[in-house]
């Protein structure tokens, strides 16, 4: 296949180009390396230093693609706050800029990654994809708005997608300046020796992935119809249970110390993981503790090279 991914030099998207290149498919990168690093790019991609909002008209007009996998995004919660009108223009416009340009020029198959963002506190656990859309972040919202259009789009064209609604995803590669990225944020802190901070209380909950699991669902989503699926596992891990992890690898107890809690954060999150499982078979193999450790390891080598 033809396959053009988006935000292919960032953290995800470089570990499923790594998969696609490895499976055999032609691929291209298009990034802007705002968040994103060169050095993660697959060289056997061929790679456009471009903004998703820009004119990617000669791009698609050139390729006829098979697939479009977009993961360029911005992805701060605490940006989308600051500066909603940035995270709409990059998040929804870009989005959109893609789509219509994908659907004009026969595109056949769009992947988009979105995010358990789009669910806000629902209050039922674990979230299953009909629950409620309630965004509690303007970065939620733009998911919500770009998941809009992909499907009105999808469906009057007849072009295919796949909607991803991530959990926390975690792994090698993970840029620490991420807010999403507690583990890196830990490894790094524990790594430079410094103490790891915990916001309020440490007993809010996230589900966390690993990035290799993420990638296989970016692999059985090729196959997919279309549809709408979580990625997480289901299990819930505090912030505490992460220190407790740390420390049990490490053989010592992590330095860490209690700050105040963030207003407005989301206290609990877990997905409902029975449609993928049950549509496209793809289930998490990777326990939390194994997937720190090889967080651990790769930040540890990478920290010394
Ligand atoms: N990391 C997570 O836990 C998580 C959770 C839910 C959803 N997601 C989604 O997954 C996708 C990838 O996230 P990530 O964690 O790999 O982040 P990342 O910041 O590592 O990757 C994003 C990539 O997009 C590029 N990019 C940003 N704006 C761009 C633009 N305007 N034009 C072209 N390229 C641009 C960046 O340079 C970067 O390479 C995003 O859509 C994000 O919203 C991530």
């Amino acid at each position: 296949m033809k396959i053009l991914v988006t935000g292919g030099c960032g953290f995800i998207g470089s570990h499923i180009v790594d998969a696609y290149v490895e499976q055999g498919h032609e691929v291209c990168v298009v990034d802007d390396l705002s968040t994103g690093n060169i050095a993660n790019l697959n060289p056997a991609a061929k790679f456009y230093e471009m903004d998703v909002n820009g004119d990617i008209e000669p791009l698609l007009a050139e390729t006829t693609y098979d697939l479009i996998n977009h993961h360029a995004a911005q992805i701060n919660v605490r940006t989308s706050v600051d500066d909603p009108v940035f995270d709409a223009r990059v998040n929804i416009l870009g989005t959109l800029n893609l789509l219509t340009t994908a659907i004009a020029h026969g595109v056949k198959k769009f992947i988009f990654a979105s995010s358990c963002a789009v669910y806000g506190e629902p209050g039922d656990y674990p979230i299953s994809e009909s629950a409620p859309l309630n965004p509690s972040s303007p970065y939620g919202i733009s998911k919500v708005t770009a998941e809009a259009y992909i499907r009105m789009y999808g469906h009057f064209s007849g072009m295919d997608y796949v909607i991803l609604r991530y959990s926390n995803v975690y792994g090698p590669r993970q840029i620490v300046e991420s807010e999403a990225g507690v583990i890196s944020i830990f490894t790094d802190c524990i790594l430079k020796d410094d103490t790891c901070k915990i916001f309020g209380d440490g007993k809010q909950t996230r589900d966390y992935v690993y990035v290799d699991d993420v990638v296989q669902a970016n692999l059985l989503a090729l196959k997919s119809g279309s549809d709408v699926f979580n990625i997480g596992t289901g299990i819930e891990t505090s912030v505490n249970d992460l220190v407790n992890i740390f420390s049990d690898l490490l053989g010592r107890d992590v330095k860490h110390s209690h700050i105040d809690p963030r207003p407005g954060e989301v206290l609990r999150n877990a997905l409902d993981m029975r449609r993928v499982f049950s549509q496209v078979h793809w289930q998490p193999r990777m326990g939390i503790r194994d997937g720190i450790a090889k967080t651990f390891e790769y930040f540890k080598k990478v920290s010394r090279s």
